[in-house]
């Protein structure tokens, strides 16, 4: 399961993102402030509960890892001292949902956020971000994009969604019924009304001057970098705090719940969090479901160590002890196994565990600089000269 999130951690250290570290709990006014008081989340999936002091707080454990992020950015004073920033996390998260494959109450997300970039630039090297985290897994997988615009052109769509609600309202479900007036941009996300909500109007033909050209050039600009993007006008994403771009990694060969990455652009819940004005855009990646992405695809690392070290003998465990920290200070993984057994239970072992190659070293071989390298594969031993080992096992691990 890691494999992803190194992948990913890799993939934000290039992109100049720093980590932070945010609370599993938190004031349950923070999530209903943020993700949405009308989101799904919010109103049905949050595991939350008083807490025993006087006040009775109601806490929660977080369904998501932006609320977090927004209240530590502010409360560090950033979004008026230094407000462009870039931070990943990761960690789990909780929704009480029905869990099925890919879909579970704990589960565990690799996030990024950043502030203060209202460029479309920014937008696109966030998609280019998510496409190379994909692309490194080696997964297959499609972005699917919308733009929900803004406070100038939402007005506008969430009237004419209104009008088509009510006009619909015999045929939408009960909760979609609840939707028309609160948050009517919801009912495109709806499961059961899908097939009459696409013909709902679209946020696309709504969209003001500024958020047109902002979503055309983020598509653009990902496309010249390598990253097409298929538009989905039904796509609005589970959460309130989106603004302009919503987009989706959707991953082959998943099923019901192949969304791996999701995202957008927040840019007012800063300030609807109490700070400044300042804007935002980030992604969650669900790791669980990656790792389903890579076994479905067979695309599981191999497990094992490059190489394992066999020391026979008191004399030879003494040079064996320094080899394996050169080998592992040249960034090999090597498991030094127990001296204490035969040979062939220990290339047993190794087998077992997976190593792709054994290192032997007897009294011998310390006594003539070398040691015996023996290809698990395809069972070849040959004599190494010591200062060599790193390069050799190296080799045998890339072919
Ligand atoms: P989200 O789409 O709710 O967005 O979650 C992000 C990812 O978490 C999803 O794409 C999916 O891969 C994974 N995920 C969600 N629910 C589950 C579940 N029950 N079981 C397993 N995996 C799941 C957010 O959470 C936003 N905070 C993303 C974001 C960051 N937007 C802007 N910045």
């Amino acid at each position: 399961m890691a494999i992803a999130e190194d992948r990913a951690r890799e993939v934000a250290r290039r992109h100049n993102f720093s980590e932070i570290r945010i609370p599993a709990l938190e004031r349950i006014e923070l999530f209903a402030r943020s993700s949405g008081e009308t989101s799904d989340i919010v109103e049905k999936q949050m595991y939350s509960f008083a807490d025993r002091d006087e006040a009775g707080t109601i806490v929660a454990l977080r369904p998501e890892g932006t609320p977090g992020v927004v209240r530590a950015y502010i409360e560090a004073g950033l979004d008026r001292s230094d407000p462009e920033q870039r931070f990943f996390y990761s960690g789990p998260v909780f929704r009480r949902e029905r869990p099925q494959k890919g879909r579970y109450r704990q589960f565990y997300q690799f996030g990024v956020e950043v502030f203060g970039r209202v460029d479309a630039a920014c937008d696109a090297e966030i998609l280019i971000m998510g496409d190379e985290i994909i692309k490194s897994l080696g997964i297959a997988a499609r972005c699917e994009i919308n733009s929900i615009g803004d406070a100038t052109c939402r007005p506008a769509y969430r009237a004419a969604l209104i009008e088509w609600g009510r006009a619909h309202l015999e045929q939408l479900c009960e909760d979609c019924h609840n939707r028309i007036d609160r948050n009517p941009i919801r009912i495109l996300d709806c499961k059961i009304d899908a097939k009459l909500a696409a013909t709902a109007p679209s946020s696309l033909d709504y969209l003001c001057d500024d958020c047109r050209v902002h979503f055309d050039s983020v598509r653009e600009l990902a496309a010249v970098a390598g990253v097409e993007t298929a538009v989905n006008p039904r796509l609005v994403r589970g959460l309130d705090y989106y603004t302009r771009t919503a987009f989706e990694f959707i991953a082959e060969g998943l099923g019901a719940q192949s969304t791996v990455i999701g995202g957008g652009r927040y840019d007012g819940l800063v300030e609807a969090m109490g700070g400044a004005k300042v804007a935002g855009i980030g992604f969650g990646m669900g790791v669980d479901r990656m790792a389903l992405a890579l076994e479905a695809a067979n695309l599981v690392p191999a497990a094992g160590p490059d190489a394992v070290m066999i020391a026979m003998g008191a004399s030879a465990l003494k040079s064996a002890i320094v080899i394996v920290r050169e080998l592992r200070a040249a960034n090999l993984r090597v498991e030094m196994l127990s001296s204490e057994r035969k040979l062939k239970a220990l290339l047993t072992r190794a087998v077992k565990i997976g190593a792709r190659c054994a290192v032997i070293i007897g009294e011998d071989e310390v006594a003539r600089g070398c040691a015996q390298l023996k290809d698990l594969k395809t069972s070849e031993q040959r004599e190494v000269p010591a200062g060599d080992l790193a390069r050799e096992i190296a080799t045998v691990r890339n072919t």
